[in-house]
């Protein structure tokens, strides 16, 4: 499967079925806690709607050139993201390798979070809603040692055992009926939210934008999340594009994820962010909770609300289910890449990846509790390997990525690819972003994550 050549037509690779296969597989890959856990707590901390406009900006240039890009490589080269490099060009399949080890940072700390929403959909189910929305429940709860990390492991075990059985076409179907669901849900908790008393002054924070709030940091945030949101600079689309078929338009599927991942964000954020401002009158620190933004916000709401424990329930549930189609698809790839380079049984595997998350992932759960006074250059545990992989290593493999398509292959290569079905529109936009603009402007995030974080240059 793996030896066609490059833009061989590649009959024993299977592919998506149906034009909208891809586009909702890579959505189920894209759409995840990214989304509704870790938008809207940056959009709180980073000035709101100027965070959002900044984003949204970033979506539509480089995200949209990027995306297509590695999905344009994919599809051509037939293979994924390791092989794929190194087919087109020796000296350059180190950037397959370092795109490849940044799923295997996301997903510890993924699990970490994917089992405090396991946990969460457990105390709704159980009737305790209620006990979750008093103050100090979230900290108090992360901060313990063993519960924490039983949830951790409930999360990747499911993950692993999906991965195991083979049945992530099941949970694939399951998601097509849950995803729709969810964003109806998240409509009706934003509508909600946003008629709460106070909440108002968090629907204008959030939604217009304070160009005094800005700064090199509102970039840098934007565009990790954006790189984390839609899965790009791992990889992942490669492989996604990979099985994409020649007749499904690039451009346009591209569009439609891109409009589906930030339109769940932007709910996500709608949903959270008037609340959080209902509940503490638009209190800095309130807004700065970081991670634990969704946790301690909607459980409140829920608690306002009639029906609310049913209603918080099924919310965890449709998340849960969000999270699990995105653990999957980050433990398959893992997997794919180690079976790849080991030719070790792919069960055998599994267990070995379970056993990794679990190790790696205990520490960022430990990092609120007793480990709580351990951090690195001033970040809790979690913190840090959110910051390696979203403000390190993906902008670092979006900058080899742009210089590899802009100076190796040519932007030519993507292009042509593109308009195997038909114009492609943004052409121009295309070429400049991945040639020029994106470029300078990953330097510049790159040089100011680091000084931000190291302290040597405070912005
Ligand atoms: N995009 C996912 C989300 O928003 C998280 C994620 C990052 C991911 N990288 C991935 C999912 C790779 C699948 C594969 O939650």
């Amino acid at each position: 499967m793996e030896k066609t050549e490059i833009g061989e037509k590649k009959e024993k690779r299977s592919s998506f079925t149906g034009k909208l296969g891809f586009v909702l597989a890579a959505a189920g890959s894209a759409v995840g806690l990214g989304n509704i856990w870790r938008f809207p707590y940056l959009a709180a901390k980073y000035g709101g709607g100027i965070f959002l406009l900044t984003y949204i900006v970033l979506a539509l240039t480089f995200g949209f050139a990027l995306m297509i890009g590695e999905i344009a490589i994919g599809r051509k080269t037939g293979v994924s993201a390791i092989t794929a490099f190194k087919k087109i060009s020796k000296k350059f399949a180190f950037i397959g390798w370092l795109v490849s080890i940044i799923p295997m940072i996301i997903l510890p700390y993924y699990s970490v979070i994917g089992g405090w929403v396991t946990k969460y959909l457990f105390a709704f189910v159980t009737g305790n809603g209620v006990t979750a929305a008093a103050d100090g429940y979230f900290e108090s709860f992360i901060g313990k040692t063993g519960e924490p990390i039983l949830w951790l492991c409930i999360f990747i075990g499911a993950t692993v055992l999906i991965v195991m059985l083979g049945v992530e076409k099941g949970i694939e179907r399951v998601s097509k009926i849950m995803m729709p669901v969810l964003v109806v849900l998240s409509l009706f908790i934003a509508v909600y939210g946003m008629f709460m008393d106070g909440a108002v002054e968090g629907v204008i924070y959030y939604l217009k934008p304070d160009f005094s709030k800005f700064s090199v940091m509102t970039v840098v945030s934007a565009m990790g999340q954006l790189f984390y949101s839609m899965s790009l600079a791992m990889g992942i689309m490669i492989t996604y594009g990979s099985y994409m078929k020649k007749d499904v338009s690039l451009e346009k599927s591209v569009h439609q994820i891109e409009i589906f991942d930030t339109g769940v964000a932007f709910l996500a954020g709608l949903m959270i962010i008037p609340a959080v401002f209902a509940f503490s009158g638009g209190d800095e620190a309130a807004l700065g909770k970081g991670p634990g933004l969704m946790f301690i916000t909607l459980p409140k709401v829920f608690d306002s609300m009639f029906g609310g424990q049913v209603i918080g329930a099924l919310f965890f549930l449709l998340v849960l289910f969000a999270a699990l189609t995105s653990s999957v698809s980050l433990t398959e790839t893992v997997v794919s890449i180690l079976q790849d380079k080991l030719k070790i049984n792919r069960r055998i595997l599994c267990l070995i990846v379970l056993a990794g998350t679990v190790i790696v992932g205990i520490p960022s759960s430990l990092g609120y509790g007793v480990w709580e006074s351990f951090t690195i250059f001033g970040l809790q545990i979690l913190d840090f390997f959110d910051f390696i992989s979203n403000s390190v290593l993906m902008p670092v493999a979006a900058l080899l990525t742009c210089i590899f398509i802009g100076y190796v292959i040519k932007p030519s290569f993507v292009i042509d690819e593109v308009e195997l079905n038909g114009k492609f529109k943004l052409k121009n936009l295309f070429s400049v972003m991945i040639k020029y603009i994106a470029p300078v402007c990953l330097v510049v995030i790159l040089v100011s994550s680091i000084f931000d974080v190291t302290g040597v240059l405070k912005i």
